[in-house]
């Protein structure tokens, strides 16, 4: 039976590049994203590879939409195999400027969505005694990082939902992972959102992160793509992809050393 996989965020991006990817690998494919435009184009990617794909528009931060594509899904192929959770939006700026609306739209797409998605197909994977949900966090769910308190927030929930839920499930069969990203050129800076005292603030964040995007140290959406992959395959609890690695590992064992470094790196524009 061919495998299969739901991947949200999948019109664009990372998760655009992982379901290509797991279609080249003979995987069939859900697609989940809000623009009907854009998912309908990266399935026809997919299909121009010879493999099925299915393109639900969902807004993930809706539980009705969530349960409606999963339903979808298992209508059309009867089996699910992998969950990516990936669909996920970023937000810069110190805490004064970040508002209450903010934190919950950040809440409710990076860790409320993941939480829709799982809940709906875990009967299904119970039901099986197998699957695999990959979460895809951030590098900013392992370390801290400044000015990004409501994002990374949002992140050290999943890294929380993940390492939880895999002691959960995995004697019943079930597969839970995280991939963790770091600066990343993909389709991000349409969605990131920046926050200052004044536009003039907010615009100095986003040139900052495009400086950021410009360097060497930023990885590539297939980079990400390949260790969602490798985690599916060789059943891996984690990776951390491109520089985060070693930043997330310094910090792991030099807090306080890395909490010194990163407040000196990055400076509010006002400082
Ligand atoms: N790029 C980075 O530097 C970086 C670093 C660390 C972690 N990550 C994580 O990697 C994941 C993918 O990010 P990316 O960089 O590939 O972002 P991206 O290029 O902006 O793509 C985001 C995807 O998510 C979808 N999406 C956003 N909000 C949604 C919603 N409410 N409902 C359904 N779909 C939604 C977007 O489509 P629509 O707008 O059409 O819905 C798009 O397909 C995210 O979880 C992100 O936090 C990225």
């Amino acid at each position: 039976m061919t495998p299969t996989v739901i991947i949200t965020g999948a019109s664009q991006g990372i998760g655009k590049a992982t379901a290509l990817l797991f279609a080249q690998k003979g995987y069939d494919i859900v697609l989940a994203a809000r623009s009907p435009e854009r998912l309908e184009a990266a399935a026809a990617e997919i299909r121009n590879l010879g493999r099925k794909a299915l393109a639900i528009p969902t807004d993930v931060t809706n539980v009705e939409q969530v349960n409606a594509l999963v339903n979808k899904a298992l209508d059309f192929y009867s089996n699910i195999d992998v969950l990516v959770n990936n669909a996920g939006i970023c937000l810069t700026g110190p805490i004064e400027n970040t508002s209450l609306n903010d934190w919950r739209q950040m809440m409710d797409t990076n860790f409320w969505a993941y939480l829709y998605a799982i809940q709906a197909l875990l009967p299904h994977f119970l039901q099986r005694g197998a699957g695999t949900i990959v979460n895809v966090g951030s590098f900013g769910g392992k370390m801290p990082l400044p000015y990004m308190t409501a994002y990374c927030t949002s992140k050290y929930a999943v890294t929380g939902l993940t390492d939880s839920l895999r002691l959960e499930l995995e004697p019943k069969g079930i597969h839970v992972c995280a991939v963790q990203p770091s600066v990343t050129k993909s389709d991000f800076m349409e969605r990131a959102q920046f926050r200052g005292q004044d536009e003039k603030a907010a615009q100095e964040y986003r040139q900052q992160m495009s400086n950021l995007l410009a360097t060497s140290m930023a990885s590539q959406p297939q980079d990400v793509a390949q260790a969602i992959w490798d985690v599916v395959k060789h059943q891996k609890a984690e990776v951390v992809v491109g520089s985060g690695a070693i930043l997330s590992t310094a910090h792991r064992l030099f807090p306080g050393l890395m909490q010194w470094v990163m407040a000196k790196q990055i400076k509010s524009p006002k400082s």
